[in-house]
């Protein structure tokens, strides 16, 4: 471009982790996305959960419906790992171009994650079948076990579950979801090409001390929780590393704001209005804007298998305030903050 420092024109980008809601949050956050990302991995975790492809056909209908006239977006959709689901349907849903992924919550993991998978072993015959037809599996990596500190739940994870699991289904793929610890990074750079993770613009921003910053700060609670300074410095080195490992996944959580200030404030983070130039600033700051084309729009559908998006999107030099609220009831990430980049 003319005017380099100023301007950063990539390849349209992909959000490879997102909850979209239904009903009125739907209509209200769905324009956000489809306004900078061409595509997202749209999570299944409504309640009820989305465990059939009737469900993920009618929800992704629901979608497409809620989008803005003229927006140019495709929404990937997941089907909810539960201890009973069928191979069958699993696969009728990825031959049928339905599911493009499934989604393991341990069970009482997250946000309606109660119907996730309780043990591991239950659904193995799924995951045979996963990795036979090359499908992609996305893991929320968290151990539930309430001996295990909150802050070592990814860590505990990895070494009970994940590490088994990628012995065990050499061949599958896998998505290891919004990463927050040096133990996550490490992993899944020594982990063969099959492993890949997704990464948060606040997990590369924020580290634990944001929750508590003069007083209890639930709109900085998501999961997994972030964690302490030198974790966030490894997973933000790992997004801005070039390595092919690492996409962009937004992980955009969003809960109306008496959710999220009330007496058992529920975990998820609103960042899809300022997403891409949440993550600009990330790679700015570090040097490497030249990096971010390649983790938010050409990583992910690699691994995928997907093609790259045609077109591109322009981000200006130029500063503009977030909000402290957004659709009357929702507070964003950054609120109140000024941020550095703008999308055309
Ligand atoms: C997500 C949600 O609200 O659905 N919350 C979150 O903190 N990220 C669930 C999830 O991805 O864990
Ligand atoms: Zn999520």
């Amino acid at each position: 471009m003319a005017d380099s420092k100023n301007f950063l024109t990539i390849r349209r980008p992909d959000d490879w982790h997102l909850h979209l809601r239904d009903g009125d949050m739907l209509q209200a956050v769905v324009p956000y996305t489809a306004r900078q990302f061409g595509r997202a991995i749209v999570m299944p975790n409504l309640s009820p959960p989305i465990t059939s492809v009737a469900a993920a056909e009618s929800y992704r209908n629901r979608i497409r419906l809620a989008l803005p006239e003229g927006a140019d977006f495709e929404p990937l959709m997941t089907a909810y790992l539960t201890d009973e689901i069928a191979p069958d349907e699993i696969e009728r849903g990825h031959a049928k171009g339905v599911f493009t992924a499934a989604k393991l919550y341990p069970a009482g993991a997250t946000t309606n994650s109660a119907a996730g998978v309780t043990d591991i072993a239950n659904i193995r015959p799924v995951l045979e079948r996963m990795e036979r037809i090359g499908m992609v599996l996305c893991i929320h990596g968290e151990v539930t076990d309430g001996d295990v500190d909150i802050f070592d739940r990814e860590a505990v994870f990895i070494d009970r579950i994940l590490a088994p699991l990628t012995r065990d289904f050499p061949a599958l793929k896998i998505v290891l979801e919004h990463i927050t610890s040096a133990d996550a990074v490490q992993f899944v750079e020594s982990a063969g090409d099959r492993v890949a993770a997704t990464i948060t613009p606040h997990h590369c921003i924020i580290n634990r001390n944001a929750l508590f910053k003069g007083g209890i700060n639930p709109h900085a609670y998501c999961l997994p929780v972030a964690k302490r300074e030198r974790h966030r410095a490894a997973v933000r080195a790992a997004a801005t590393s070039g390595s092919a490992k690492f996409f962009l996944g937004t992980d955009s959580a969003p809960h109306a704001r008496h959710a999220k200030e009330s007496a058992c404030g529920c975990a998820g983070i609103f960042n899809a209005p300022y997403a891409l130039e949440s993550y600009a600033r990330v790679f700015d700051e570090d040097g490497a804007l030249d990096k971010l084309e390649a983790f938010a729009s050409e990583n992910g559908p690699r691994f995928y298998g997907l093609p790259l998006n045609e077109g591109t999107v322009t981000l200006r030099r130029e500063a503009q305030s977030v909000p402290d609220q957004l659709e009357g009831e929702l507070v964003p990430f950054l609120a109140g903050e000024t941020l550095e980049w703008r999308l055309d």
